[in-house]
C-alpha cells in the first residue's frame, strides 16, 4: 500500500514532459509503475507523455513549498509566480484526493485552534475526534507522525470526491478545508464536486502546466526509469530522505 501511494505521489508530482525532455513518451512509466501510470490516466484523458527529469535531492528544507495553514491568496501566490492561476491551483489540489497527511500537518485544529479552547469549527465535529484519536495531542518528528488518509471516501481513487469531502468540511489540511469556504475559490469547489468531467480536464489542464514548470535540462537530475527509485548508474553516494 506504501508503495502505491509512493509512486502514485511520485508520478502525480513529477511525472508531466515538455518539449526540453522530448524523447519521452506517453505510457513511459507503463511497465515499472503500472499501476500509478493508470490511475493517473484515469484521470487524464488527453495523451500525456511521462518521465519529467527527476533531480537527485528532495529534502523539506530546501523545497519551497507552501504551507497547509496558508491563506487561499498567499498560497495560491506560489502557484501564480510559476506560472498558473488560482483556477489551476483549485483543479491541482483534487491530487488531495489520493495520499496520506502526518498528524503534524493539521494537529493545531484538532484541539485549542487559534487559542480558542476548541477544535477548528470548520472542521466537522465527528471527524476531528476521529483524528484526535489517531493523532493525540502530542507534536512528535515527522517521522514518527501517525498519517491519514486525506481524502475520507474513496481514498485510492483520484477523483473528484476530494471536492465532495472539503464541502461536507472533512478537509484535514486546513488549505483544504478553505478552498470550500473561501470565495475566491467555492464556486469552482462546487462545479468540480458536481462534475467529474470538469475535474478531469482541469486536472489534466493543470498538470500539464505545472510539468512545464522549472524542468530540469542537460546534465541535471535524470529520467528515472523506475518513477519511484533513482536510476543505479546515477544514484548519489548519500541520497537524503525523499519528502513530499
Ligand atoms: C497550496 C498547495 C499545497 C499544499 C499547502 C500542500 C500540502 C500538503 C501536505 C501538508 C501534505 C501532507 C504531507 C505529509 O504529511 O507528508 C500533502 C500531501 C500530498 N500532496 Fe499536497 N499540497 C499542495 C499542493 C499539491 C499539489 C499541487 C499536488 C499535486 C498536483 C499535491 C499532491 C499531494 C499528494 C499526492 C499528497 C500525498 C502524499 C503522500 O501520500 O505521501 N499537493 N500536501
Amino acid at each position: 500500500m506504501d508503495y502505491l501511494k509512493i509512486s502514485i505521489s511520485m508520478l502525480i508530482i513529477s511525472c508531466l514532459c515538455n518539449i526540453s525532455c522530448a524523447q519521452l513518451r506517453v505510457g513511459f512509466y507503463n511497465s515499472s509503475c503500472p499501476r500509478a501510470e493508470s490511475i493517473v490516466r484515469e484521470v487524464v484523458l488527453k495523451s500525456v507523455p511521462t518521465g519529467r527529469r527527476d533531480g537527485f535531492v528532495s529534502d523539506v528544507f530546501e523545497v519551497d513549498l507552501p504551507g497547509p495553514e496558508l491563506s487561499i491568496s498567499d498560497a495560491a501566490q506560489f502557484f501564480v509566480v510559476k506560472g498558473l492561476t488560482l483556477n489551476d491551483m483549485v483543479a491541482l489540489m483534487g491530487a488531495h484526493s489520493v495520499g496520506v497527511a502526518h498528524c503534524g500537518f493539521f494537529q493545531d485544529r484538532l484541539s485549542d485552534f487559534q487559542g480558542s479552547g476548541k477544535p477548528d469549527p470548520t472542521m466537522n465535529p465527528a471527524l476531528a475526534a476521529r483524528l484526535s484519536r489517531t493523532c493525540g495531542r502530542q507534536s512528535r518528528p515527522l517521522n514518527k507522525d501517525p498519517t491519514v488518509n486525506l481524502d475520507q471516501n474513496t481514498t485510492l481513487t483520484l477523483d473528484n470526491e476530494f471536492y465532495h469531502q472539503v464541502r461536507s468540511r472533512n478537509g484535514i489540511l486546513q488549505i483544504d478545508q478553505e478552498l470550500a469556504l473561501d470565495k475566491s475559490t467555492a464556486s469552482l469547489v462546487f462545479r468540480l464536486a458536481a462534475n467529474s468531467s470538469l475535474f478531469r480536464q482541469a486536472f489534466a489542464a493543470a498538470m500539464i502546466k505545472l510539468g512545464k514548470v522549472e524542468v530540469l535540462v542537460g546534465k541535471n537530475g535524470e529520467v528515472r526509469k523506475n518513477c519511484r527509485v533513482f536510476n543505479k548508474s546515477a544514484r548519489p553516494k548519500t541520497p537524503k530522505r525523499k519528502t513530499h
